[in-house]
């Protein structure tokens, strides 16, 4: 149930039993409404105003003369709850109808604990992890003051140009939805305000991940099938788990600015989902129609935005500097702007901010960084990390056996760079470098660490500065030549190495494009002189995107990719190196052999000679370095006994090593034919199980009309009422184990479906 029919149910019981002014005063709608009639038009265009908090908002006025002056409803990056009840006083205490802000923050994958970066979270295939990971970053946000999250992102990548790959669950619309659900049941918790919720944010609506050749903000062409059966899920999952508010994305879609984009934000969004909540822009996204070429001037920005169902204008100041004017010269009637405002005042009483709008300033020591949380944020990383290649049993390491371990490369003891991209801002996180991590748990192993070399953006950007990045002055040539020899000769003195190389934080997330996948830096030149020396070398990988890893998946035994792990990062490799935790994440991306691949993605459709598709191009193979859903363990495993049942497929997963590990079922299937191609294969189902040695499971996936239904155009959702469907369990989306079934009409277990207009979301994983 929604957290909408939640409180509807929750009202109406209450209604039974209390009187009638309190059942009236604890309904968030009739509140709002109650509220809007004494408001002057000036005061409602203020709660559509969301003011930066921090200077590089530029703004003549100061926050606390904007919220004085009743022209914020909202403030953006203020991360501290001194400030926040400073600006909260105003708010309640000086402005004459008392209504409180809304301090919204990105707070991405975690506040003062850093959990791995989301395309990480998603690589454990365990929304229930994800969910508990951000139910950590609510409590701890809500600690500091911040009530609103502009998280999850839900946009679909399937490009590793792209640097906000990093930020989503990767390039299925399944596995996309199960996690976007989860972390909007983690922030906003089980009742939206909760001392420990904070209200949650699905973006970037929609098809922002698109952006062509993964260039950052660039237009998006996405024909409807793709709309609807590919980027649309993800966000129709955060709304049916509840999700309060939607952030309008940058971009062109099909030529139309997302943030004046009424198909999205009204047909879509509201007409067709239903969705009560609220929509905000992007920053600046309103007064950027004009960027566009789409708005003639800021009010016409103001009138397209207004007008295609952006409720909320971020920073940009379009919606209060001309809101007023348009409705004074009846071009927007204010029974429009009306409706725009009631769900913000709705979602404001629905949290419980009227009558608790401060933040508890004693609580942020014990609960920033809480011990519990940690443990939570080293479990994360070990279960985020996928195993990519470990031959001759490279790992796990014993701690007796290895004696010296030589630790070598830009990122290994590198803090930011572990902790990732979108560290909560206005707040000193900490993360514990790989050397260190070592030490605590293999006590008995020498380890000394060595640089080699650094790794320097080419470009900078905004984000560097605002999120703290290290600034760093490159080593003259001779320091760079030293440093390099230091590194080749502790590999040379050492039993066994793990080198640690990829990218740094902020080479991904937003404005973060790359135009290569080569290891930026002298890194490839460091890996191969360490693979010379002949010592065993373990490469871990410190990256968002996938890089071009082909040498060394040639050259180098074990390969452990751990993404950017957050405040455990340390601890968590370490675990996994020495087997106190078994590897057992899973790609959500395909992994490309090199940059001329992309995109590329496993759900693609079969087209003319399919048997050559190897071969597309004359100097690569045109299947990538892994598949969508790879990840090896320390263990193996058996799939067997694969059963179609009606409404239901079955499989049997036999742990058949000597020693326990996690393996993650994952269902795919392929409609033969039909009204329109669909893909080669699609997830349809996944559980990740931990198997003690020679256990056995038997998983169970449900496969009924809500896993067959798709959309085409001509039909809207659609089930296929006379087809073959084929079906493969496996450990990733090559998987062997087939079997098939008829789609018939007759067939009561699959109904044949109507057209419909409503999207369904896929059912939680058990
Ligand atoms: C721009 C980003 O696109 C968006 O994801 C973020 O939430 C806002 N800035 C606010 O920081």
């Amino acid at each position: 149930m929604s957290y909408l029919s939640y409180f509807a149910a929750g009202a109406a019981v209450a209604a039974i039993l209390v009187a009638p002014e309190v059942a009236l005063a604890q309904n968030p709608d009739r509140r709002a409404a109650e509220l809007l009639r004494k408001m002057t038009l000036d005061e409602k265009i203020g709660q559509l105003t969301q003011i930066g908090g921090l200077a590089l908002v530029p703004d003549p006025l100061t926050p606390e003369q904007r919220v004085h002056n009743a022209q914020a409803g909202s403030i953006l990056w203020l991360s501290d709850p001194v400030s926040v009840n400073r600006l909260q006083h105003v708010a309640v205490d000086q402005t004459r109808l008392h209504i409180p802000l809304l301090f919204g923050l990105d707070v991405i994958h975690g506040f003062k604990t850093v959990f791995p970066i989301p395309i990480a979270m998603a690589a454990s295939w365990d929304p229930a992890l994800v969910e508990r990971a951000q139910a950590v970053a609510a409590k701890e946000s809500r600690a500091a003051g911040i009530n609103w999250t502009f998280a999850p992102m839900v946009d679909i990548a399937r490009d590793p140009r792209w640097g906000r790959l990093i930020e989503g669950a990767g390039e299925d619309p399944y596995l996309g939805s199960a996690i976007a659900a989860a972390q909007v049941r983690g922030l906003q918790g089980a009742e939206l305000g909760g001392p420990d919720s904070v209200l949650a944010c699905a973006k970037h609506f929609a098809g922002y991940g698109a952006a062509e050749a993964g260039r950052d903000y660039e237009a998006a062409y996405i024909p409807d099938e793709l709309l609807w059966n590919v980027y649309f899920p993800p966000f129709k999952a955060a709304l049916d788990a509840g999700v309060g508010t939607f952030m309008s994305a940058y971009m062109d879609l099909n030529d139309v600015p997302a943030t004046g984009n009424a198909f999205l934000l009204t047909d879509v969004l509201r007409n067709d989902w239903g969705f009560k909540g609220f929509v905000v822009s992007d920053a600046f996204a309103v007064r950027d129609l004009v960027t566009h070429g789409f708005a003639s001037d800021p009010r016409d920005a103001a009138y397209r935005a207004a007008t295609a169902g952006v409720n909320m204008d971020m920073a940009s100041r379009t919606y209060l500097d001309n809101l007023a004017g348009l409705v004074k010269s009846g071009q927007i009637p204010e029974a429009a702007i009306d409706k725009m405002v009631l769900p913000i005042l709705a979602t404001k009483f629905r949290m419980g901010l009227f009558e608790h709008p401060y933040a508890d300033e004693s609580r942020m020591a014990a609960v920033l960084g809480a011990p519990e949380h940690m443990r939570l944020a080293r479990v994360a990383a070990q279960r985020s990390a996928v195993l990519l290649r470990n031959e001759g049993h490279l790992l796990p390491l014993t701690k007796d056996a290895a004696k010296s371990i030589a630790v070598i490369g830009p990122l290994a003891d590198s803090e930011f760079d572990l902790l990732g991209a979108w560290q909560a801002m206005g707040v000193k996180s900490t993360a514990v470098g790989l050397p260190q991590g070592i030490r605590d748990v293999a006590p008995g192993v020498r380890v000394e660490f060595a640089q080699g070399v650094e790794i320097h953006k080419t470009y900078p950007s905004m984000f560097d500065g605002l999120m703290g990045g290290p600034p760093t002055v490159p080593w003259p040539e001779e320091r760079a030549a030293g440093e390099f020899q230091k590194a080749v000769d502790l590999a040379k003195r050492s039993d066994i190495v793990i080198l640690t190389l990829g990218e740094l934080a902020l080479m991904s997330g937003e404005l973060a494009t790359q135009s290569t996948l080569d290891f930026p830096g002298k890194q490839q030149q460091l890996m191969e002189a360490i693979v010379a020396t002949g010592k065993p070398v373990v490469l871990v990988l410190v990256t968002g995107r996938p890089l071009d890893i082909r040498w060394a998946v040639a050259h180098v035994p074990a390969i452990l990719h751990v993404w950017h792990p957050g405040s455990e990062a340390g601890h968590a490799i370490a675990d996994l190196l020495f087997g106190d935790a078994e590897p057992g994440g899973k790609l959500p991306i395909t992994w490309p052999r090199q940059v001329g691949q992309a995109p590329i993605y496993y759900a693609h459709n079969l087209t003319h000679q399919p048997e050559n598709q190897s071969r597309r191009a004359w100097n690569e193979e045109s299947t990538p370095l892994f598949p969508f859903g790879y990840g090896l363990s320390y263990t193996t495993f058996r799939f067997s006994d694969l059963q179609v049942k009606p409404g239901e497929v079955t499989v049997t997963i036999e742990n058949t090593g000597n020693r326990a590990g996690d393996e993650v079922a994952q269902l795919y299937i392929h409609q033969k034919s039909g009204s329109i191609s669909r893909p080669v294969r699609e997830l349809k189902g996944f559980r990740r199980v931990s198997l003690a040695p020679h256990e056995k499971e038997t998983v169970r996936f449900p496969l009924g009309s809500q896993e067959l239904t798709y959309w085409s155009s001509a039909l809207r959702k659609f089930v296929e009422d006379a087809t073959q469907i084929d079906i493969w369990v496996g450990d990733d989306s090559n998987a062997a184990l087939h079997a098939d079934f008829t789609v018939a009409h007759s067939t009561s277990a699959y109904p044949a479906g109507k057209p419909d207009n409503s999207m369904q979301s896929p059912p939680r994983p058990q």
